[in-house]
């Protein structure tokens, strides 16, 4: 444990422990960061009360009892402890960081298997920028538990079933396989489904046509099941060809849509009955998860049976997590969805835990998505209102990024994979550097700005340090220290090094990757204000040129690592 914060918080309860007793030996010493120190503990302002003592008494008790090696203590203000720590212990830690593969990030004391269900666009509608968001957020989460070290199983919760199947598949036939199936593959699929909505709405041949199509894909038919296959596979290649312009790690390996559970569909309802979980009530099976309760103070039920014998949503929703606890074995689910649906997953945990699912050992949490918004406020499409294929806007970042990067009289297909990666990280780090429960406007000036939090900023600043080494010709790899810490610059750099891995283990655990970018944005700080302080190549003692190097090669290993579990590509040069 290198992490300076956790250190100092280790010191100061040891102290509360040896100056009050052992039961005051797991408060929380309230470590902050000081503007006069490296950190201050205010325990001793909350302790006061309690142990009904002046604050500045509480204080001197706790500073008496501090062990102090590697560190200084004193009393500030109403009764902060201020601690700062020893220049020697932050070299010696950051050299030690230096030969870390995992630059600082603890491994978890056991392994769990983590679910994470992200993506999960329509095969019927098009993707939309909702879809891109819970897709990015998703896959640093499953790049993060991976990295820590935990399980991730990625599933695809695709929307592949259902009554609107009947009239897609009958327009499909209208028009021809080959033409619709071209048409899906190039990501039309949102007018492909207004075309056959029109239809269902004022024809009403085709209406009748397509509700008799529902229950031949329901039963199984076999000329309806190739078609609706067809379908699938189309809407999936361009589902990929999303993932792969953006470098998302989803594969096919990972779709487990809703079409999956239709067999599970009837025994969840079975089994829910059986164990009076689930009830009939105006005809249809419901739930009453406890403590959902509507207008006019009625129990909320949460519908798993039409009264004409559907399934629906919620079904499949229970199926899902029944299928991930009892078969998937997870410990944690993860629902990275639009948090327009949190009442849905609300209701769906409870009634699994009432089902006995759920408990004290498998948790399912609701990661909520905020709304993407266009810069009139509301729900994002395009200028003209009418909804954007999600291709065409991923190819405008591209276009756009082409202006950011600097010519330098690249060759082209080398200039358009830089653009596609300052492109896509803009992008991407736009919807990552947000908590992301907020709504914020998509503004492709504002998310390739080379100056601010930016996904651009930090990839230039990472192709700068690597620009340093290449300038001198030294290798990063060989840039070993010793590290001195002279400069407060380098001092202020090498403490924010130290902070990788927890920030990086928060993370994880909250589920909130914009810890992780505002921790980069100020690594990236502190390194400009290290490099304009302190030269690095023109340093003119030998042993100061080789720490610097070294605090150098140590920021870019930390900056690669952590935009690689944002998904950030790096440009070599920018
Ligand atoms: N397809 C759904 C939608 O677009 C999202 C599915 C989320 N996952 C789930 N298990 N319900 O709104």
């Amino acid at each position: 444990m290198t992490d300076p914060q956790l250190v100092l918080a280790e010191r100061v309860q040891q102290a509360l422990g040896t100056a009050f007793g052992p039961e005051y030996a797991t408060e929380d010493p309230l470590i902050r960061p000081s503007q006069f120190a490296d950190y201050q503990a205010n325990v001793a302002l909350s302790l006061a009360k309690r142990l009904r003592r002046a604050p500045r008494e509480v204080a001197q008790a706790l500073l008496e009892a501090l062990d102090t090696t590697d560190i200084t203590a004193e009393i500030s203000g109403p009764g902060f402890l201020n601690l700062t720590l020893g220049d020697d212990w932050i070299a010696g830690q950051a050299v030690r960081r230096l030969r870390d593969e995992r630059l600082g990030v603890p491994r978890p004391a056991e392994p769990r298997t983590v679910v994470i269900d992200y993506s999960a666009p329509n095969a019927a509608k098009e993707m939309h920028v909702g879809h891109l968001r819970t897709t990015i957020v998703g896959d640093t989460l499953a790049r993060t538990h991976e990295h820590v070290g935990n399980r991730v199983i990625r599933q695809n919760h695709l929307g592949d079933w259902g009554t609107p199947f009947g009239m897609l598949i009958e327009h499909l036939l209208d028009i021809g396989e080959e033409e619709a199936l071209r048409r899906l593959a190039a990501g039309d699929g949102n007018a492909y489904y207004q075309e056959a909505r029109l239809k269902f709405d004022t024809d009403p041949a085709f209406e009748e046509r397509s509700r008799r199509r529902v229950p031949l894909l329901q039963g199984g038919d076999p000329e309806t099941l190739r078609l609706w296959h067809e379908f699938i596979e189309y809407t999936k290649r361009y589902f990929n060809h999303v993932y792969t312009l953006l470098g998302v790690t989803l594969t096919d390996d990972d779709i487990a849509g809703e079409s999956m559970y239709n067999p599970m569909l009837a025994d969840v309802c079975e089994e829910l009955t059986h164990a009076g979980v689930a009830e009939v009530s105006e005809g249809a099976l419901c739930v009453f998860p406890p403590g959902f309760t509507g207008r006019d103070d009625m129990p909320l039920p949460l519908i798993i049976r039409k009264s004409d014998g559907g399934y629906g949503y919620a079904t499949t929703d229970l199926a899902a997590i029944r299928y991930r606890i009892r078969d998937l074995k997870a410990d944690r689910i993860l629902y990275v969805v639009g948090a327009t649906q949190s009442l849905h997953f609300q209701m769906v945990f409870e009634s699994a835990r009432v089902a006995g699912w759920l408990h004290d050992d498998v948790h399912a949490e609701h990661v909520q998505i905020g709304s993407v918004l266009g810069s009139d406020g509301k729900m994002f499409k395009t200028r003209s209102g009418k909804s954007i294929k999600l291709t065409e806007l991923l190819e405008e970042g591209v276009v756009r990024a082409e202006a950011v990067i600097a010519d330098r009289g690249y060759d082209p297909a080398v200039r358009r994979q830089i653009a596609r990666q300052v492109g896509m990280g803009a992008v991407k780090y736009a919807d990552l550097s947000v908590s992301h429960d907020s709504e914020y406007v998509f503004d492709f000036d504002r998310m390739l700005a080379l100056t601010g939090n930016t996904g651009p900023y930090l990839q230039y600043a990472t192709a700068r340090i690597r620009s340093i080494f290449r300038t001198g010709s030294y290798d990063p790899a060989d840039a070993t220290g010793p590290i001195r810490l002279g400069h407060p610059a380098e001092r202020a750099l090498a403490l924010q090094l130290l902070r990788f891995g927890s920030v990086v283990e928060a993370v994880a655990e909250l589920s909130e990757p914009h810890r992780l970018c505002n921790y980069l944005f100020d690594l990236a700080q502190a390194f400009t204000s290290f490099y304009e302080g302190c030269p690095v190549l023109k340093a003119e003692d030998e042993d100061v040129r080789q720490s610097r190097l070294a605090l150098s090669a140590l920021t870019l290993r930390v900056l690669l690592q952590g935009l690689h579990l944002l998904g950030i590509e790096v440009p070599e040069r920018m």
